[in-house]
């Protein structure tokens, strides 16, 4: 079979009256880049409602750890939606709470013993690290970065400093909330490593130096919170001597760090947890999207001393659905098994071959990331590093004629978030894809220049 296969204009015709009905129908709220109607998901291969085949370098926003329907993941489903669908574990037990959690527990970012609350989203994992931490440290304040993203809720929107348009008209946001910068060493610094470190830990001491000696005292601060690459705010990634700073400056301060994981986690960037690149030890760790391959869970994991709250204190109704369990010990089994290392060896050869791309392509200002977590940021200037949104956007639609699903993040960066199973000829095609794309739009630049 071969993947990508166009075969009608796109949108084709059945795409066409779906999306009119949508227009009529759907909250105008969402974020659609390309007119892709999906019929069906196989590994890294989706089938539009006209026939066309696209490989999805989106995994639905990085959630489709293990491909689209992969068999054991279906046979898990199927297995647990004919005995047990839902019963409510904030009111009663079933195994499957514990059976995820123990198998979580093993692979956490930081020492046990563990507690773990699931919700149904990334937003209610974060929802919950942001009560947790209230309640464990008895503090209001929490300090979060410029560039979050950590869902759309009232709590999380109130973290999230990505895109004005998430926040516009929505005030009052949750009190109590300090933004401080993130470090961005490509749009700081130059390629010097000493200078990137140096700008990184500035960020990280502006806490205590800036923060903690003007406005905010450090005894009223209950959490840091971040994410150890930023997702939707465009790719970006920490270095490690800021995530060690950060952990000095809780530890020091009984602080609580909390690490969004939500898409970095779940094998994204080659292990199991982004943080643990760094060699950091969060207190609390909130992840989503891939870890049960498209059915919805959340989960938010603390040391258990820190999950110390009484009952009635927090919970939810669907989360930790039985079958959204029985497709996370499946997913598990499979990231464990094969997926991560695939996505440590597929992510490096992919960053190795894009790493020409700045000198090739005057578009691409920087290709970054670790593991199946990439970022392309494209540019009008590579000197002045001018973003170039409206770019990144022709080269999304372009790609998606072709047959590459792709999504952007932040002003100007294009994600590539591949199924942590794909291979590397998959990887390749995406590659060639790609830079096909950029070799074209520059040629039509020229051309109108
Ligand atoms: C780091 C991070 N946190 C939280 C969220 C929110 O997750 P959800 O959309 O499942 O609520 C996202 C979603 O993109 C995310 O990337």
């Amino acid at each position: 079979m071969k993947v990508p296969n166009i075969k009608t204009e796109l949108p084709g015709p059945n795409a066409q009256r779906i999306i009119a009905d949508d227009a009529l129908l759907m909250s105008p709220s969402y974020t659609r880049s390309y007119p892709l109607v999906v019929k069906r998901g196989n590994g890294a291969n989706i089938e539009d409602v006209d026939g066309n085949l696209f490989l999805d370098f989106s995994a639905g926003i990085a959630v489709t750890s293990t491909g689209h329907c992969h068999p054991e993941v279906i046979s898990a489903v199927q297995r647990q939606a004919a005995q047990l669908i839902h019963m409510s574990g904030t009111d009663f037990y079933y195994p499957q709470m514990t059976e995820v959690a123990k198998r979580l527990s093993a692979i956490a970012p930081m020492p046990g013993p563990h507690k773990f609350y699931y919700g149904n989203s990334g937003a209610e994992a974060v929802e919950c690290a942001i009560k947790l931490a209230r309640y464990h440290t008895k503090r209001q304040n929490i300090i979060a970065f410029y560039g979050a993203f950590h869902g759309r809720t009232m709590g999380a929107l109130s973290l999230t400093a990505s895109k004005p348009q998430q926040k516009r008209r929505f005030a009052p946001m949750m009190p109590g909330v300090t933004h401080v910068p993130y470090p961005n060493v490509y749009r700081h610094c130059s390629t010097d490593q000493a200078e990137q470190e140096a700008y990184a830990l500035s960020c990280a001491r502006f806490i205590e130096e800036k923060l903690f000696r003007t406005t905010l005292p450090p005894e009223e601060v209950a959490a840091i919170v971040l994410e150890p690459i930023q997702g939707e705010g465009g790719y970006i990634v920490a270095p490690t001597i800021f995530l060690q700073e950060i952990r000095r400056i809780c530890t020091r301060h009984g602080i609580l760090m909390v690490v969004d994981e939500v898409q970095s986690g779940a094998g994204r960037t080659g292990k199991w947890f982004a943080v643990q690149h760094a060699g950091v030890e969060p207190d609390i760790v909130t992840m989503a999207k891939g870890i049960a391959s498209g059915m919805p869970l959340g989960v938010c994991m603390s040391r258990a001393e820190i999950m110390d709250w009484i009952p009635g204190s927090h919970a939810s109704t669907f989360g930790g659905n039985p079958v959204c369990l029985a497709a996370a010990m499946a997913t598990i089994k499979i990231l464990e098994r094969e997926a991560i290392a695939n996505a440590a060896t597929v992510g490096e050869y992919m960053l190795q071959r894009m790493a020409s791309w700045p000198h090739k392509h005057e578009m691409v200002g920087d290709v970054r990331g670790r593991g199946l977590m990439i970022g392309v940021e494209i540019v009008s200037d590579q000197e002045r590093k001018t973003p170039a949104a409206a770019e990144r956007d022709q080269l999304i639609q372009l790609a998606f004629e072709r047959g590459l699903l792709l999504l952007g993040a932040g002003e100007s960066t294009i994600r590539l978030t591949p199924p942590l199973i794909i291979t590397a000829k998959q990887a390749d095609v995406a590659m060639d894809i790609l830079e096909d794309c950029i070799a074209s739009l520059a040629m039509q630049h020229a051309m109108a220049a």
